[in-house]
């Protein structure tokens, strides 16, 4: 192996399997290569894997005693053109939150310098808090959104990456025509394709059912079928918002509406499906579309409780999300904490049957997305083959204390899920590449346009 694309990585790991949630696995040898991860073994097999590989001992890092790698963060469900509304609003429920609050703030990104800066704030952030893998609604304007794809390139994040496209908005003087959106995504995605950025895929992004016409949606998933690519929505989030698709569309279900229109695939990820009727949560895991679980957001904007249990055990693909700025954390700790905690309410203190526990939680945030995104064969947990996007966390931090009485690592574990954040990240990597480092204050790259 050459040593400038090899790391080898010798201590513990944490990550989901499909058997296990949660699987911690001591004094191991992770060797990465090119970005993937080439072996995975006992320490005891170092002195063989040095010979077999040829490896060097300045490829190799040992992990501290305290330091453990767990799989990067994907959140299914990120608004960054949001990221400047974070805290603001939430004594409103969604349809006001919208108008008054969100609307105004996507309709200054038609300035791409001010895309340049929020963006460049918004992706750093989230990098620094673990999430190396993200779906992305940016705003209705084509440009400001290859603006983000250019900043989410040069800082190294993987991430799908969609112009929101909205063609019916009587509140706001934000949206476009029917024409000028169709038009514009197909700009969006061949400029993408272009310029082969090597971890971004553009994402079909109707914002939901009442800021769309049926043409818009009809064409938009034409434009998915024909370019083979993710779509993402909104759906069944809020009662007020329930009732105004019912208006729009009398006689059927909000998952019916978008299957009508040709939106429910394989590779689309519907967020939030809180008010879900059975028939919905069928039609979705008939047609293989994967969940996006909110917690955050669905608390601050009082849109409801999700289930999250009968989405698993139904089938469903489910996923977590911070849907930033609804959600007023940009960490996945916390979202992950909230899928627990809302999980916990749901079951009334009772209903074993209802619960995620935090192991559950950990494997939405990682291998759970993985699966929505259809990324479940190059990311998600630590496999040979797979990309080794992952986080180097360091649990002895005081704002983590006491830890004197904690032995083993499920208990440090527990600890890191429940009161850990991103002053335990220490390192982030995405294929292989460390793209923020604690050690190296300012690490992550910052993007400018004049570049
Ligand atoms: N429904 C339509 N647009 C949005 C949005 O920006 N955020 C949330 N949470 N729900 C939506
Ligand atoms: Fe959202």
């Amino acid at each position: 192996m050459e040593g400038t694309n090899t790391t080898v990585f010798i201590g513990s790991f944490a990550h989901s399997t499909w058997d296990e949630a949660l699987k911690i696995c001591q004094d191991m040898v992770i060797g990465v290569h090119k970005g993937k991860i080439a072996f995975i073994e006992k320490k005891e097999k170092l002195p063989c894997l040095m010979q077999e590989h040829n490896l060097q001992e300045n490829w190799i890092r040992h992990l501290g005693e305290r330091e453990i790698l767990i799989p990067g963060f994907v959140d299914c469900h990120n608004h960054p053109s949001q990221f400047y509304n974070c805290g603001v609003g939430y004594d409103m429920q969604l349809l006001d939150w919208l108008v008054k609050c969100t609307f105004p703030l996507e309709a200054k990104f038609k300035d791409n310098k001010f895309a340049e800066k929020a963006y460049n704030a918004a992706v750093s952030t989230f990098v620094r808090n673990g999430t190396t893998t993200a779906a992305y609604y940016a705003t209705i304007h084509t440009d400001a959104t290859l603006v983000l794809c250019d900043i989410v390139d040069k800082i190294g994040q993987r991430a799908y990456v969609g112009k929101v496209c909205m063609d019916q908005n009587d509140a706001y003087d934000y949206k476009e025509t029917t024409k000028e959106s169709l038009q514009e995504t197909e700009r969006f995605i061949k400029t993408v394709q272009q310029r082969k950025y090597r971890l971004i895929t553009p994402i079909v992004s109707p914002r939901f059912a009442i800021s769309c016409s049926e043409e818009l949606m009809k064409g938009l998933a034409h434009i998915a079928q024909k370019y083979d690519l993710p779509i993402q929505t909104h759906i069944n989030e809020n009662k007020k918002e329930i009732d105004t698709v019912k208006k729009l569309f009398p006689n059927k279900t909000y998952a019916e509406v978008y299957h009508s229109m040709g939106l429910l695939t394989k590779k689309t990820i519907l967020g939030h499906n809180i008010y879900c009727p059975p028939q919905d949560i069928a039609l979705i895991k008939k047609q293989q579309s994967g969940v996006c679980h909110c917690p955050n957001s669905n608390t601050n904007l009082r849109s409801g409780m999700f289930h999250a249990r009968e989405h698993l055990n139904a089938g469903v693909k489910l996923a977590i999300g911070t849907d930033i700025s609804g959600g007023c954390s940009v960490s996945m700790f916390n979202a992950m904490r909230y899928t627990t905690g809302i999980s916990n309410l749901v079951s009334d203190g009772t209903l074993q049957t209802k619960l995620v526990d935090y192991k559950e939680a950990f494997r939405l945030a990682t291998l759970g997305g993985s699966k929505v995104l259809g990324l479940e064969e190059q990311i998600g947990n630590f496999q040979v083959g797979k990309e080794f996007d992952a986080l180097l966390v360091d649990i002895s931090q005081e704002w983590n204390q006491p830890l004197e009485t904690v032995d083993h690592w499920t208990e440090m574990f527990s600890k890191l899920f429940y009161i850990g954040d991103d002053r335990n990240i220490k390192e982030v990597f995405v294929s292989g590449r460390s793209i923020h480092s604690k050690n190296k204050p300012g690490s992550t790259n910052k993007f400018t346009f004049d570049q």
